[in-house]
């Protein structure tokens, strides 16, 4: 099966774990295998913490370096590995696999996220944490919008716009970044008309709106 666009744009921010990669909800395994495909040469680790997917992985991986390990989260990382991937899950799993072992992000250089909700809230949950971010992609596949964030150790500050619209992708505002809010503002308009003009939520659409405005046109 081919790669995704989106898994093929994650291993692109893995640029130098010389020490490894230790892929969280790794599932079929696909990211760890074009990793190692590309010649990716340190160590590979996939973790899963469901059977079924967990079985996928072992079969995918079964004639490569690749370790899987059927485990929670970061309960198996060592030092063996310097960048950790978190794909394809919601921001509450995310900070709770890292809540569970924060004393383990002293082996960690790079975070790589994949976050499918509450993106400005992850941002700031790995800020909050010693972590400034390296680089940010997004894209659309199959009409989802996506935004990929590499962190890597660091202490930058940050606006409360490049908090919410990601720092690079303020930077780059390219054509996806800009239909993306030119979208988000299209079902926020319509949203608007069935709300009462006076209510507190009202406002609230309008303001988003407003920003989203604010940002694309700049
Ligand atoms: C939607 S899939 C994403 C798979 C892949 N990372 C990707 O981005 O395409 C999420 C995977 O994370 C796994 N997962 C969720 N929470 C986990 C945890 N605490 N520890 C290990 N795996 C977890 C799920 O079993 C599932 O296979």
């Amino acid at each position: 099966m081919p790669i995704s666009k989106r898994l093929l744009l994650l291993t692109s921010l893995i640029k130098d774990a010389n020490k490894g990669v230790f892929d969280v909800g790794s599932d079929h395994g696909y990211l760890l295998l074009e990793l190692y495909h590309k010649g990716f040469k340190g160590n590979l680790k996939g973790v899963e913490n469901k059977i079924g997917p967990f079985s996928n992985l072992s079969k995918n991986t079964l004639n490569s370096p690749i370790k899987v390990s059927l485990s929670d989260g970061i309960d198996d990382l060592t030092n063996d590995y310097s960048c950790l991937v978190l794909a394809g899950m919601g921001f509450s799993n995310i900070a709770k696999i890292i809540d569970n072992h924060k004393e383990k992000l002293s082996y960690i250089d790079q975070i790589v996220i994949d976050a499918h909700n509450f993106i400005p809230e992850s941002r700031k949950y790995f800020i909050n944490h010693g972590f400034e971010i390296e680089e940010e992609l997004i894209l659309k596949e199959n009409n989802i919008y996506y935004e990929l964030i590499s962190f890597i150790k660091g202490n930058e500050n940050y606006s409360e716009e490049e908090i919410v619209y990601g720092p690079k992708l303020l930077k780059k505002r390219d054509e996806v970044f800009i239909n993306k809010y030119k979208e988000a503002n299209q079902k926020l308009v319509e949203l608007l008309s069935k709300l009462d003009k006076n209510s507190k939520r009202y406002k609230e659409i309008q303001n988003e709106i407003d920003r989203n405005i604010l940002v694309i046109s700049k």
